[in-house]
């Protein structure tokens, strides 16, 4: 493996970046016709490029076999790059050492674009320092690409607070899953802790589990014991609308989430867009780009999985 190699993902990751790519050429083409200030920011942005195996195939009677290939292509930052009109100011974020060093290499390439590379705890710098008089006259998108549940709703409330950015998330719908056990006195203070870390607040325990009347045993003595434990009544789908309820608080819109992956089961992310801008013009924009691209990938890919 080189030293910038960076694996990541799996076909999701695909149309995940496929959808982020449309949405930033519309957004760039549609504000550069009335804002001479629009950037984006890389909040967990990797290295600019992915590595990714392609398994080998076996052959048959009709086809050679193929051994396996290992293929370098653009992560998200090298795509925002990529996009034409170009954005006035990229900010790329990023803790891992070699990551920002990839970043640096990516920036020193391309001196005709304006490239800020922060080393860093994306949550630490977001929250120390999005608060800014300028965004009255600056737009931005945002994408927050995660490893797990790293995100904390403090940065997205910073985020919000701009009322300038619009936001990807790739929310880790599983990691939710995984850390709200379905059983409630499973769940330990660690656990408990991310959860309400990333959620803002500790009213998941009441709106997603339920006292679950167990049939009573009998104990040693022939007692009946009937316990009432805290059960998690709420499935995938209504875990990604509290999600979404949850956003909605402090965004002035959220489109419906796109579930990933499409095709294996179960869903372990909900890709969602959130509209900071409160004005009519910027949430119908983000509205006709978002859902626009959101169908036409829906469809792309139910289509190569033959659904
Ligand atoms: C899933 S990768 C992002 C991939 C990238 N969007 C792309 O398409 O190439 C997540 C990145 O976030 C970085 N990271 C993890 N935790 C972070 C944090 N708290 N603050 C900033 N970066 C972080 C990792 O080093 C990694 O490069």
């Amino acid at each position: 493996m080189a030293a910038d190699d960076h694996e990541f993902g799996g076909q999701h990751t695909e149309i995940k970046l496929a959808i982020v790519e449309q949405y930033l050429k519309r957004y760039s083409a549609a504000l550069h016709t009335w804002c001479d200030h629009v950037w984006y920011i890389d909040a967990f942005a990797g290295t600019g490029k992915r590595t990714v195996r392609v398994k080998a195939r076996e052959g048959d009677l009709l086809e050679e076999p193929v051994p396996e290939q290992v293929e370098q292509r653009r992560g998200s930052a090298q795509i925002a790059i990529d996009i034409k009109p170009p954005f006035d100011r990229l900010i790329f974020m990023d803790m891992r050492h070699k990551h920002v060093a990839a970043l640096l290499s990516l920036k020193a390439a391309n001196t005709h674009l304006d490239i800020s590379v922060l080393k860093g705890d994306a949550n630490e710098l977001i929250q120390k320092e999005i608060a800014w008089d300028g965004w009255k006259r600056t737009r931005a998108v945002m994408f927050l690409d995660p490893y797990g549940m790293a995100v904390e709703w403090a940065t997205l409330e910073k985020i919000a607070a701009t009322k300038a950015i619009d936001v990807w998330y790739l929310f880790p719908l599983a990691g939710l899953y995984r850390q709200a056990a379905r059983d409630m006195s499973k769940i330990d203070t660690n656990k408990e802790a991310a959860i309400t870390r990333m959620l803002g607040t500790d009213d998941w325990k009441t709106e997603l589990y339920s006292k679950a009347k167990l049939a009573p045993t009998t104990d040693l003595l022939g007692y009946l014991d009937s316990d009432d434990t805290l059960q998690r009544n709420a499935d995938v789908g209504a875990l990604e609308q509290y999600v979404k309820r949850r956003l909605k608080s402090i965004f002035a819109e959220v489109l419906d989430p796109y579930p990933l992956p499409v095709v294996e089961k179960p869903q372990r992310f909900s890709l969602f867009c959130a509209i900071s801008n409160p004005s009519a013009k910027a949430i119908n924009l983000a509205r006709s780009f978002g859902s626009d691209i959101l169908k036409s990938t829906g469809r792309a890919s139910r289509h190569r999985s033959g659904r």
